[in-house]
């Protein structure tokens, strides 16, 4: 089959480059879900399965949001009402030994299928992020820096016993030691008013019309992710979220015009990712036609 230089097919509807392609059919898995674009592909089961049959070396950047299992009957606060924090039975924690254990799994895995200069980002919370940041150091990743993400407006803390929970961290590491890693530190200083990006990011919790089709519990926003993927990846890069829920990262990774894998065991939260993942197909394009009449109506202006 024909090739152009980007490495696309260029017979067929849907054009998937080799390596996305490669890499998909590897799974040995029926996709839950492609769009129509083929550049984004939802799988049902577990991240560890589907990570065995990924080739090593072959996706070049992820985004993990793991189970945070602090699901054992504690309280928040929504809306100004007590509600429990209880997220289902995939948060539920069965030890810190055992949750040790599972993140060196899944963080083994990654490590393995990432390109030699790939990164990770992996977000958490102060039940997760401590076993997750050993585990990394066990494994030999390199760390590269350890965000702070603000998150504006938090729920108050209603026992009145603690600080309020603003932040959540995010650790960014490359594969390991040798890896040299892609930063676009350009864009990040011109997105900071020309001025270098710190650690520190102020954004606020997923805005409204970011659930119109349902919620997530711990959905994370789409402007977190657009960041994480400008900064780290570059366009037609492959983009792999273990843990992908609503499939935030896929839907900025479509934005963004970045190939997209999506796993999750959860099938409920998999087709709330479908019914994001189809809205950006439809308004892309609505956009691009509507650009497209626009162009036309000022070319029949020039012309007269
Ligand atoms: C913290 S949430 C991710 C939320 C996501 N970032 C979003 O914006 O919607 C973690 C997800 O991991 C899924 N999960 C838990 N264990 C899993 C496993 N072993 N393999 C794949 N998915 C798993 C859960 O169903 C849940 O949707």
């Amino acid at each position: 089959m024909a090739e152009n230089v980007a490495g696309f097919h260029l017979t067929g509807e849907i054009e998937m480059p080799t390596q996305y392609k490669k890499v998909i059919s590897s799974i040995g898995l029926n996709p839950l879900y492609t769009n129509k674009d083929g550049n984004s592909t939802l799988f049902h089961a577990s991240c560890l399965n589907v990570m065995d049959s990924i080739p090593a070396n072959s996706i070049d950047m992820i985004f993990a949001d793991p189970p945070y299992f602090l699901s054992n009957g504690g309280m928040s606060c929504h809306a100004g009402r007590r509600v429990s924090v209880n997220k289902g039975d995939w948060d539920k924690s069965k030890g810190i030994e055992e949750t040790h254990k599972f993140n060196l799994e899944w963080l083994r895995r990654c490590q393995n299928i990432l390109t030699k200069d790939g990164t990770i980002w992996v977000s958490g919370t102060s039940h997760v992020i401590y076993s997750i940041g050993f585990a990394t150091q066990q494994l030999g990743f390199k760390i590269l820096n350890d965000i702070a993400w603000y998150k504006i407006n938090p729920p108050p803390n209603l026992s009145c016993r603690y600080f309020t929970h603003g932040t959540e961290t995010i650790i960014w590491a490359a594969k390991n030691k040798e890896s040299r890693h892609y930063f676009n530190y350009p864009l990040m200083r011109k997105m900071n008013n020309n001025k270098q990006m710190q650690s520190l990011w102020s954004i606020t919790a997923p805005k409204p019309e970011e659930k119109i089709y349902g919620k997530h519990p711990t959905q994370k926003p789409v402007a977190l992710l657009e960041r994480i993927i400008l900064a780290s990846t570059k366009e037609h890069d492959i983009v792999l979220d273990p843990f992908t829920g609503s499939s935030t990262t896929g839907v900025a990774a479509y934005r963004l015009g970045r190939y997209f894998i999506g796993i999750d065991n959860n099938k409920e939260y998999l087709n709330l990712s479908t019914k994001r993942l189809n809205f950006e197909q439809r308004t892309k394009h609505t956009v691009k036609e509507e650009i497209k009449t626009v162009e036309k109506d000022i070319e029949r202006l020039v012309a007269v």
